[in-house]
């Protein structure tokens, strides 16, 4: 029986988590991750449904309609999926391939075998909820097969998809031991998005090469050019949409909040910022060694300077997020030991998630924004911070490997494989604040108008529209 939703937007994770307290209650709080932050607001606008796992293994509570009128579809996972499907298959599979393998993939027939099942779970509750001839939105890595299933069971669906994450070059997809199965499931979508073009580009030559498909035009930025034609007479549509931010969802910082942090922080000239989910991908770590050789040859003074780093807590469980993160605290602690005072840290750490309005004026204060990740789909930790200095004020140190580099370049680039190359970023962002603030300010102002003209609602009418106007 289809149901009544005419917009159905599917994501590993619904846009809120249930968790339990330390007393016992059970409460929903915001999801990680910048997919929730980005689309959450398009949802809202749509009015739309939304198919997710609540977070939480073994329950899936009824759906229900969130206070912005977004209609929950809770999806259950047993413990053994969340195992399998979400810390095997899609973080120590995919994730680690489709990052360009900062650490090495695992490739687990188990755990494939869990994807498959979790897709098939997925797609069954979307075909159920779905509207006749509703369009339905499928998001990131967790769920590539899902358009394929969902359009064998849903033929009159009109199915979009887009990757949140880098999608590789072809010779290191092909490691993929289920290579064709993916490129076919994400082929039963009409339309497939990607951050830059040259995902794009990528996935369609592995559609040449895997199936053997005959493809046209070449990607473009918010618009399709570039289809593969597939052995049942479809034409997909590929293109690039990148993915951006809700100025208006940004939070407020409290009156005052700004002085009253950098007073806490014991009045520093110069505050240094970093906000990452704690994933190997970030690059915390080299930031962290970049900062302290900064204070060994005392190009940064720590009387002067302090490094306020949030890492949010994330796929824990995960061997290579444990190291991550004992590496990342060991780190804080020697450059603490050796460079604080007492009671005056010269890193401060918080292992923790923050409330959007803490986390703006965190942005607000900072004089340097660090996002230095190895490899980044897009970042929105960038675009969010340049959203908060729209008086020019603040400097941004940026990763070549984020995303957001194509769209923010005056920003300080830097390579975060090389130590020296995000010192002179650091460097360069500080002094240059204090010696060029003109030249400093006409650059955010740049980025600033860039972000405000560039926002998510660009992103998802973009692809939206596109969507439409492909062939069924
Ligand atoms: C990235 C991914 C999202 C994911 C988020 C948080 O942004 O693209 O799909 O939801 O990280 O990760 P988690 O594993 O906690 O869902």
């Amino acid at each position: 029986m289809n149901g009544d939703n005419s917009f159905v937007v599917v994501a590993n994770r619904l846009p809120v988590d249930l968790q339990t307290t330390p007393e016992g209650t059970r409460t929903w709080q915001p999801s990680p991750g910048g997919l929730v932050a980005a689309l959450s607001p398009v949802l809202e606008q749509h009015q739309g449904c939304w198919v997710g796992w609540p977070g939480i293994s073994d329950e899936a509570p009824e759906p229900f309609r969130t206070d912005d009128g977004v209609l929950l579809h809770p999806v259950r996972l047993t413990a053994a999926d969340f195992e399998s499907f979400y810390e095997g298959f899609s973080n120590a599979t995919l994730w680690p391939l489709y990052h360009d393998l900062i650490v090495p993939p695992a490739y687990q027939r188990q755990w494939w075998s869990a994807y498959r099942d979790v897709n098939l779970r997925f797609a069954t509750e979307v075909a159920t909820v779905a509207a006749e001839g509703a369009t339905v939105w499928v998001q990131d890595y967790q769920l590539q097969l899902l358009p394929g299933i969902l359009r064998q069971l849903r033929p009159d669906l009109r199915i979009g998809f887009f990757l949140h994450i880098p999608f590789p070059g072809a010779d290191l997809f092909r490691q993929l031991p289920w290579r064709e199965e993916i490129i076919r499931g994400l082929l039963g979508a009409d339309l497939i998005g990607f951050h830059l073009e040259s995902g794009a580009v990528n996935f369609l030559e592995l559609a040449r090469q895997t199936e053997g498909l005959e493809v046209t035009g070449t990607p473009t930025v918010r618009s399709v050019n570039a289809q593969v034609h597939t052995h049942d007479g479809r034409s997909v549509g590929v293109g690039a949409f990148p993915i951006s931010i809700d100025p208006v969802s940004l939070g407020t910082s409290a009156p005052g909040g700004v002085d009253k942090l950098r007073s806490r922080l014991g009045e520093p000239t110069t505050v240094i910022l970093g906000v990452d989910r704690l994933d190997y991908t970030k690059g915390i770590l080299q930031r962290l060694l970049a900062f302290e050789e900064l204070l060994e040859s005392a190009a940064l003074d720590p009387a002067e300077v302090v490094l306020l780093q949030v890492a949010t807590p994330s796929r824990e469980r995960i061997e290579q997020y444990r190291q991550a993160r004992s590496q990342v605290e060991e780190a804080v602690g020697r450059i603490n030991g050796r460079f604080g005072r007492m009671g005056q840290p010269v890193v401060h750490y918080l292992h923790q998630s923050l409330p959007k309005d803490q986390l703006r004026t965190y942005y607000e204060a900072a004089d340097v924004m660090l996002v230095t990740p190895f490899k980044d789909g897009m970042n929105l930790v960038a675009k969010e911070y340049v959203a908060c200095h729209e008086d020019g004020s603040g400097a941004l140190v940026l990763s070549e490997f984020a995303g957001a580099a194509v769209e923010l370049e005056q920003a300080n680039l830097c390579n975060p494989f090389d130590i020296e190359s995000i010192k002179r970023a650091i460097a360069t962002a500080v002094h240059g604040l204090a010696n060029s603030p003109e030249t400093m300010s006409e650059r955010m102002l740049m980025m600033h108008h860039q972000v405000s003209t560039h926002d998510v609602n660009l992103w998802a009418d973009s692809f939206l529209e596109s969507l439409a106007e492909t062939q069924s």
